[in-house]
């Protein structure tokens, strides 16, 4: 069975069994290593990518509901999302990144929260990470980056003034 949806901007065929998980298809077919398989049971975030702009788990997402719709990966989000972009330089600010297992996933899911939540404060952003886990860092650098971008966001200059 054939399955044709938007990869990062660009018309991806897929022949093969349509309950072939995303995250399968994107590091093996398409080598697209940045989105992680770790848990497999849409536990972790590690997988998470954006379908039409919402951060699901690859892990969790067969391919052949994919028809028509868009996706984008770390690897898109990194060239072409202003959002993902910012988050990514605040990680390497605040020097939070060790083994990197969990970042793809929470660029991919924390761009798309501060988009949508431009006056969020510490305790939102924790609530907003509880689905992406890091098995090496303390959590609470990470809320720094993120709230460094939602500070930059609202300053001069910034993408909300
Ligand atoms: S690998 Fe998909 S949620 Fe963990
Ligand atoms: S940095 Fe290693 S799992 Fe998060």
């Amino acid at each position: 069975m054939s399955t044709t949806f938007q990869l990062n901007g660009e018309t991806c065929r897929f022949d093969g069994d349509p309950m072939t998980p995303l995250v399968d298809l994107l590091r093996r077919d398409r080598f697209m290593t940045g989105t992680k398989a770790v848990c497999r049971e849409g536990f972790c975030g590690a997988c998470t990518v954006h379908v039409e702009g919402v951060p699901v788990p690859a892990c969790l997402r067969p391919v052949g509901l994919l028809e028509g719709l868009s996706v984008t990966t770390i690897e898109g989000a990194s060239r072409y999302d202003a959002e993902a972009r910012r988050l990514q330089a605040a990680f390497e600010r605040v020097d939070v990144v060790q083994c990197g297992m969990c970042f793809p996933g929470m660029v991919m899911n924390l761009s798309q929260f501060l988009r949508e939540n431009r006056s969020a404060d510490r305790d939102a952003v924790k609530h907003a990470m509880v689905g992406n886990i890091c098995r090496c860092t303390g959590y609470e650098r990470i809320v720094d980056a993120v709230m460094e971008c939602l500070a930059e966001a609202h300053s001069p200059g910034g993408t909300d003034v």
